[in-house]
This record gives structure tokens, sequence and C-alpha cells, in this order.
């Protein structure tokens, strides 16, 4: 208690060592690889635009743009501004406007262009000159794998790759990291053989939302949850990231990769290893990735395979009140393709804390609605002492997480119906971002940005998550690769018959958000 007493009574605000104060970067430039790109626009571009508006850039900050386009720097400058009149979550101040765009160069060539390479060297030594960024600059690769090899090679002979006199060179890669662990390993060889570990940060966007940072407050900063967050009490745990959109428009990058690698391989796998990780030491980088690799390292897929997984392919349906097609139909995916836009997964987490409690991972495109959420779903109470009639509309306890849309977390327990008998229903307890917090969240690519900058690299998974994801997902890829066709599912459905199967065949089912 008299220590307890003593923290609450120290003023937090005089304090030099307070972290809640703004972090804000150094003297740095960004160069965006794929800078015309789809992420650059909705996100990239917004994101530092954003950063800049809260104060949290350096004022000489400098951003280039790398790309075939015949563009000059104006026109780079056009480009990035309209990604930000659409898509900045902050508004729009003409003074921000003015000091961020002075910063803007473009440098046009194409990735094996010897040249280009040397007018990018030679802009980069420029801005340290002119806007003071001091030789620390970050290389975004947002760009298919396959060109990471040449850009790579590219960055090492130029010498920009290295760093000089203490100053920083880091390069951001974007998912996917590889199709499987084999092509995982080389991918990660490549960029190793350019850039040492601590200077790769590989983006999973999840982890910048403040929804799956909050996993680690919710579970680590109350005294509430920790007893019962384990097999004594979890009946399973479900993961779920459902899109209503279809694939319009990105047959290249999705035909032939499909829902499993796109976003389980990633995304769901980091929410289920923060949900179900121990206590880190501390919040160090280091100590946080080791309880995430221990615990990735003991998940498995639960056997047989078959009747543990299921995979979708929307065929034509609805979403709201818009008739839409099915995925063959979409432009430019192949009339045969046999890619899954639907994919499900059950894992088990081999510890004490977890065994015999089942995860339940799923994702789609074209399902009833968009929601991103993670349900520890209770066992049911042992004993009742109320007539059956009473609880026969009572579920499940169960702790949600609400990653997106509507923010928050909600407490579903049972509760008396007002009234002069004992019925007991389902209610909810609910805890809102928008209404406990006037402040809106950052977008996740605000912060995994600005810990670029920062070298802070405590939300970027490393090499060893990838991997241990891959070996994870392969045999399940495997398996299905020897199947061929998924199975259909309508559009605005909530997926394949054959995961509700999954789940029944032990007596459970998916919740409907
Ligand atoms: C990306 C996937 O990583 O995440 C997309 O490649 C998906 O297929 C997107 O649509 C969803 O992100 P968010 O933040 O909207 O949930």
């Amino acid at each position: 208690m008299a220590s307890g007493a003593s923290r609450s009574h120290r003023n937090p605000l005089r304090d030099e060592r307070d972290k809640r104060l703004p972090r804000i970067a150094g003297p740095c430039s960004m160069v965006i690889f794929g800078v015309t790109g789809d992420l650059s626009r909705r996100k990239l571009m917004p994101a530092i635009y954003d950063l800049a508006n809260r104060g949290l850039l350096p004022s000489g900050f400098a951003l280039v743009g790398f790309a075939r386009r015949d563009w000059a720097d104006e026109d780079f400058a056009k480009i990035v501004y309209d990604a930000v009149r659409a898509n900045a979550r902050t508004p729009f101040r003409e003074d921000v406007w003015r000091e961020l765009s002075a910063g803007f160069r473009f440098v046009q060539g194409t990735f094996d262009d010897d040249d280009a390479f040397a007018r990018l060297a030679s802009t980069l030594t420029a801005l340290d000159e002119v806007r003071g960024t001091d030789g620390n600059h970050a290389f975004y690769l947002s760009i298919p794998p396959a060109a990471f090899p040449v850009v790579c090679d590219q960055l090492k002979r130029s010498e920009l790759a290295q760093p000089h006199d203490g100053r920083w060179r880091r390069v951001v890669i974007e998912k996917p990291f590889g199709h499987d662990l084999a092509s995982a390993r080389k991918l990660n060889a490549v960029v190793n053989s350019v850039f040492p570990e601590h200077s790769v940060f590989r983006i999973d966007h999840y982890l910048g939302k403040e929804t799956v940072q909050n996993i680690l407050a919710l579970r680590f900063a109350n005294q509430l949850f920790d007893p019962v967050w384990s097999a004594h009490y979890i009946d399973h745990v479900q993961i779920t990231m459902a899109e209503d959109i279809g694939l319009g428009g990105r047959a290249g990058y999705y035909d032939g990769i499909g829902a499993a690698r796109d976003v389980i391989q990633n995304h769901l796998l980091q929410l289920l290893a923060l949900v179900a990780m121990e206590e880190p030491v501390s919040f160090a980088p280091a100590e946080l990735q080791a309880e995430k690799i221990k615990v990735l390292s003991a998940t498995r897929n639960i056997a047989p395979l078959d009747e543990n997984s299921a995979r979708g392919q929307y065929g034509p349906g609805w979403q709201g009140n818009e008739k839409v097609c099915g995925l063959l139909e979409e432009e430019g995916f192949a009339k045969d393709s046999t890619t899954e836009t639907y994919a499900a997964i059950a894992l088990e987490v081999d510890t004490r804390r977890w065994a015999g409690v089942p995860f339940y991972l799923r994702t789609g495109k074209r399902l009833g609605r968009r929601v991103t959420e993670i349900a520890l779903v209770f066992k049911r109470a042992p004993h009742l002492p109320f007539d059956s009639t009473m609880t026969a509309e009572l579920g499940q306890n169960a702790l949600v997480i609400r990653v997106q849309p509507d923010e928050g977390v909600t407490l579903r327990f049972g509760s008396k119906v007002p009234g002069s008998s004992m019925e007991v229903r389902d209610v909810n307890m609910d805890f809102s971002y928008g209404e406990a917090f006037t402040e809106s969240s950052p977008e996740a690519y605000e912060r995994l940005i600005l810990d670029v900058l920062l070298g802070e690299p405590s939300l970027f998974p490393v090499n060893a998550e990838v991997e241990l994801s891959w070996q994870i997902l392969d045999p399940v890829l495997e398996a299905w690769a020897k199947k061929g066709t998924p199975e259909t599912y309508e559009s605005g459905t909530w997926g394949p018959a054959s995961a509700d199967e999954m789940l029944a065949r032990t007596g459970r089912s998916w919740r409907r958000p």
C-alpha cells in the first residue's frame, strides 16, 4: 500500500522520464519505392501529412518518391496533395502543407537503372544540405516482393544502405513476406544481406491499430482479467476479420495468394500471439518479441486438417442493396481460379495456460459486414440453480475485443429479465472508444511510420515470427492445394457451410457479429 500511495503522489508532469510526452522524430527523410501505388496514395502519403500536422515530424523532413513515371517534383507534389485531401485524417492546414511539401522530391527511374539510383543518392545528399536530413534515410519498399532483390541490391551498390558516422539507414517492407516458409527464408536472406535485422521494419499494419495495442493494456494493466484468462475458464477463442468488399481491381495481387496468406499468416496470427502470450518482462522490443515467439512456437494446427479448416470462394450475391458478381467474374481473375476468398483454421496453443482451448481464426471477403473482433468465449457455469426454462436464452459469457469498426470492448453475461420470474438472458456491458475518449485514434500507418523514423521496433514482427507463422500455415495450404476448387459461398453471407460444420462438430458455432 505504501509503495502504491507514494507512486500516486508523484507528479508525473514534472518527471523528465514521463513517457506520455509526444515522441518526435529527429532529422530524416523517407524514400518510397512504388509511390504511384494504391497503398501509397490511400495510406502512406496521408499518414505522413497527419504526422506533420500533429507536429511529430522534424521541420526539415523530406519525402522522396521513386517510380517510372516521367514526373517533375511539382507533379509528385500534386499527387501527394490529392492523396492528402482525399484521405488524411486530420484537417488540412496550408502552413503545414507548405512546410512539408518543400521537402518533396521525385526521382524517375526503373529498379534496374543504375543511373536512377545514382540520382537518388545525389538527391538525398542534397536534401541533407538543404533540409538538414542529416544522412538519416528510411527506404519504404511498397513494391511486389519479386522486386525486393533488385532494389536491395541497388541500395547496396549505390551505398545508400550503409549508414555513415552514427547516422541510420532503415528499410521498411510490406507483406507478403513470401508465400510459404521456404520463400520467406529466401526473401529474408536477400533483405538481411543488405540491411542488418535491426534496420529491417516489417509492416503488419494491424499492430499499429490502437485497439490491437490495447490488448496489452487490457491484459497487463488490469487485475480483473488475468485470473480468468486461461483454459480453466475459457472454452475457446474466435478471431474474426470479416470484410464486405470484394476483390475487384486487386487480381494482380490476390489471385494465387488467397485469404489465408493475405491475412491469417500475418494479422490474425499476430492477434493470436497478443491474446495468448505470457506477460513480457517489460515492453522493451526484445522482451515483447520473445513472448510472441514463444507462443507462436507452441501453436499447432488441430488434426485432422480436413475437419479443422475451411475455405471458400465468393459467388454472386448481394452487398447491401447492390447485386455483386462472384470472384470468377471479377476482372483479372482466371476463370478457373482456385484462390480462396474465405479461410478458417483451428489452432491450439500447447502451453499450460491454453491446453485444450481451440483458437478459431477466420477471414473472408464479401461477408455480411465489415468487422474485426477477438472473442474469448467462456465455459458455461458448472451449475445453474434455475429451472431450465429460465436460462433457455442464456448463452456463454464472452469478452469481445472489438478491433474495428465501433472500436471497444464488450463483456457479455447473463442478467435477470425484469419481471416476476427469475428468467436470465444475455446482456452486454460496453466500452466504446468514441464515448470514452475525446481524441480520435491515429491511423495505424501514422503510428508505424513514426516508429520507423524513431527506430522503435516493438510493433514490427521479426523474422522469427514471420517464419513461425508460415510454419503453422504451410500444412494447411498444402492440404488445400491438393483439394482443388474451394467451396462457393454466396456474397453477403457468412461464408461456406464447411466453416459452420467445422465448429458444429464440437458443439460450437461462429458468432454472428
Ligand atoms: C490488408 C489486406 O493487409 O488488410 C487486405 O491485404 C485487407 O486484403 C486489408 O483488405 C484490411 O485492412 P483494414 O485495416 O481495413 O482491416
